[in-house]
């Protein structure tokens, strides 16, 4: 039904989406970034409960799809209740980029999007992930095909560029977006920052001058008051965060993680963990699970005796012992 604009207070859906992708609602702007083991389904499903906009997968490579490795598969499972779900595939070959997000859109995502931020050497040196950045015409290939064969929309993540003397991103932004990209996610630091350094969010700015598909900018946000300031400095539609949110996955409710109490953390660490026992089985979800444990807990004062037990746990229901025994002694520690 048409909305008719001489009834404003009309009730129109459109105004509770914060951003379209396609014609795919977005209702946060606030989204867990991909990040390669850690933004499994368990963490994923939970950061999603909390608010998450979107549930992007860890990057998949293309090739392993169309291998059938059964790791690629395992890491785009999800549950409808997570939508709009987002499949990040990989590669240096247009072709099997296509091929293998053909056959990934029979599980029907909402979205597919290909990563041009991978830093690592083995990947952005053969020229996939940070790699496509140096090559627009390739990506103009890509994206053009991408968006010809498949029925959901394509987007991109991309770093600002290769280095100092080698950043493209105005280009690569106008070529994903004349060829058919929905959607842009821009992590502010070349390949060769990596992580460090700050981001750049003026280069974050310039883009939302270039394109008109919807904008995510990524890079320091770990707090709530950086969503708000990223997002009125850059004019950007959402915000992405990775690293913050390991330690603070209520930070997609905008809580700031001094705001959390210890009885919320204790209860959240378990269904984490309850889930990655679920899906990886109790010996591979526990072992998984201790990296977590150290980001949850890296705010409170355990002793290193203490770190060393928890993380040397094998057994789920043992793990939850000890780490309810070290929280309510952090909990009575605060009240004393
Ligand atoms: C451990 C780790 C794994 C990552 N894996 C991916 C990935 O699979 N795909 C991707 O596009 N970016 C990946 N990233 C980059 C993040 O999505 C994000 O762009 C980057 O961490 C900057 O955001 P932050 O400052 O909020 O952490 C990864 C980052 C980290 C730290």
């Amino acid at each position: 039904m048409a909305v008719d604009s001489n009834f404003p207070e009309q009730y129109n859906p459109k105004d509770d989406a914060s951003f379209y992708v396609g014609n795919v609602p977005v209702y946060n702007d606030v989204i867990l970034s991909p990040m390669d083991g850690y933004s499994d389904w368990p963490f994923r499903s939970i950061c999603h409960e909390l608010g998450s906009g979107m549930s992007y997968t860890e990057f998949v490579k293309a090739e392993d799809i169309l291998k059938n490795a059964k790791r690629a598969w395992e890491k785009l499972y999800f549950q409808p209740s997570e939508r709009p779900v987002v499949f990040q595939l990989y590669s240096d070959s247009p072709k099997d980029l296509v091929e293998a997000a053909q056959r990934v859109q029979e599980l029907e995502p909402d979205i597919i999007d290909i990563n041009m931020g991978c830093p690592t050497r083995s990947i952005s040196g053969r020229g996939a992930g940070a790699g496509l950045m140096r090559t627009p015409l390739k990506v103009a290939r890509i994206f053009r095909r991408l968006t010809d064969v498949l029925d959901v929309p394509v987007s991109a993540k991309i770093r600002l560029g290769w280095d100092d003397d080698c950043q493209p991103y105005r280009l690569i932004a106008k070529v994903i977006e004349e060829n058919g990209g929905a959607l842009l996610a821009v992590h502010g630091r070349t390949k060769k920052q990596g992580y460090i350094g700050k981001a750049n969010w003026d280069a974050i700015a310039e883009i939302r001058q270039v394109i008109s598909i919807p904008l995510i900018g990524n890079g320091d946000v770990r707090t709530v008051a950086d969503i708000e300031r990223m997002k009125a400095y850059t004019g950007c539609d959402g915000v992405m965060i990775g690293r913050g949110a390991i330690t603070n996955p209520w930070i997609f409710s905008r809580k700031d993680r001094g705001d959390v109490p210890p009885e919320q953390v204790r209860s959240l660490m378990r269904v984490h963990m309850e889930r990655n026992i679920a899906f990886y089985g109790e010996e591979r979800g526990v072992i998984l699970f201790r990296k977590n444990v150290a980001r949850y807990l890296s705010l409170y004062r355990l002793s290193r005796g203490e770190r060393k037990r928890l993380l040397s746990c094998t057994k789920g229901e043992e793990f939850l012992k000890l780490f309810d025994e070290l929280l309510q002694r952090v909990i009575n520690a605060e009240k004393s």
